[in-house]
């Protein structure tokens, strides 16, 4: 049975050019990897996927067709997909490979916060080991409050997709090295990023002071990693943790 590593996050969080670089990665290992694309909406992708979901939905047909905006589509395209779904699931089985690379749509909430994304997933998967990453823009998260909000944010899509989840940093290669060592510090210690929020005087925090660190702890049940889409720094580190997740540690390399 294959292992399945879902890309998932927010708008621009670098999914797309993750799972080409992943592919590649696994790819120059000598290990067996498929990609599955569950974008109805994106136009060029730097990989091949082996299944497609624009096969049988594209967001583009289907706003033209139906009149709807641009979310409207992509939210009527998954649930169109869920209905059609044991065509894709057929494919995905036929694969054979040892790791399946799945792709997830651009924006976040219309697959991971409506009933639609997490289903397709499960049908996919079913008894197969499955791990999340949880990308998030490292430049985006050098700021101590934008940090915080994106780990409550993967915690609240683990707490919808439930499969074990690490949250992934990207675009490491456009910090300066101050930036990427306070980014280091923070995503290393519950402690630093708490105290670092509750001083941050841009964040709005409805929380007390004790409220922040004891919250932060609990953010920290996830393993984190930060990596490079462009360059591949971090892929070692980053493929250690997958296995730790779904393979106990055992390598396959
Ligand atoms: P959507 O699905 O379109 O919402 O985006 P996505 O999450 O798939 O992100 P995508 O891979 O399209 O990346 C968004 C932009 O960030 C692209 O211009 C990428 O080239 C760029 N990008 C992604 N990862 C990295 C990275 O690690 N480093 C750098 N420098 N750029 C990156």
């Amino acid at each position: 049975m294959p292992y399945y590593i879902i890309v998932l996050g927010t708008a621009g969080s670098g999914k797309t050019t993750l799972t080409s670089m992943l592919m590649s990665y696994l790819d120059s290992h000598q290990m067996d990897v498929a990609t599955v694309n569950l974008d109805p909406a994106v136009e060029d992708l730097p990989y091949n996927p082996d299944v497609d979901i624009r096969e049988w939905v594209d967001a583009r047909e289907v706003m033209a067709k139906q009149g709807l905006g641009p979310n409207g589509a992509l939210i009527a395209s998954v649930d169109m997909l869920a209905l059609n779904i044991s065509e894709l699931k057929d494919q995905v089985d036929s694969l054979r490979s040892n790791y399946v690379i799945i792709d997830t749509p651009g924006q976040l909430e219309i697959f991971a916060f409506r009933d639609s994304g997490p289903v397709v997933l499960r049908t996919i998967i079913g008894d197969s080991k499955a791990v999340s990453l949880f990308l998030i823009d490292g430049l985006y998260a050098v700021k101590p409050s934008n940090l915080f909000s994106a780990m409550l944010l993967s915690a609240s899509t683990f707490f919808r997709i439930k499969y074990p989840q690490i949250n992934v940093f990207t675009k490491i290669d456009l910090l300066s090295e101050a930036e990427y060592s306070g980014l280091l510090s923070m995503i290393e210690s519950p402690e630093e990023l708490a105290s670092r929020v509750v001083e941050d005087a841009e964040a709005n925090l409805m929380w007390s002071s004790e409220e922040v660190y004891s919250l932060a702890e609990k953010l920290y049940t996830f393993e984190s990693v930060s990596v490079s889409n462009n360059s591949g720094q971090g892929f070692d580190d980053l493929y250690a943790s997958i296995q730790r997740v779904v393979a106990g540690g055992e390598d396959y390399f």
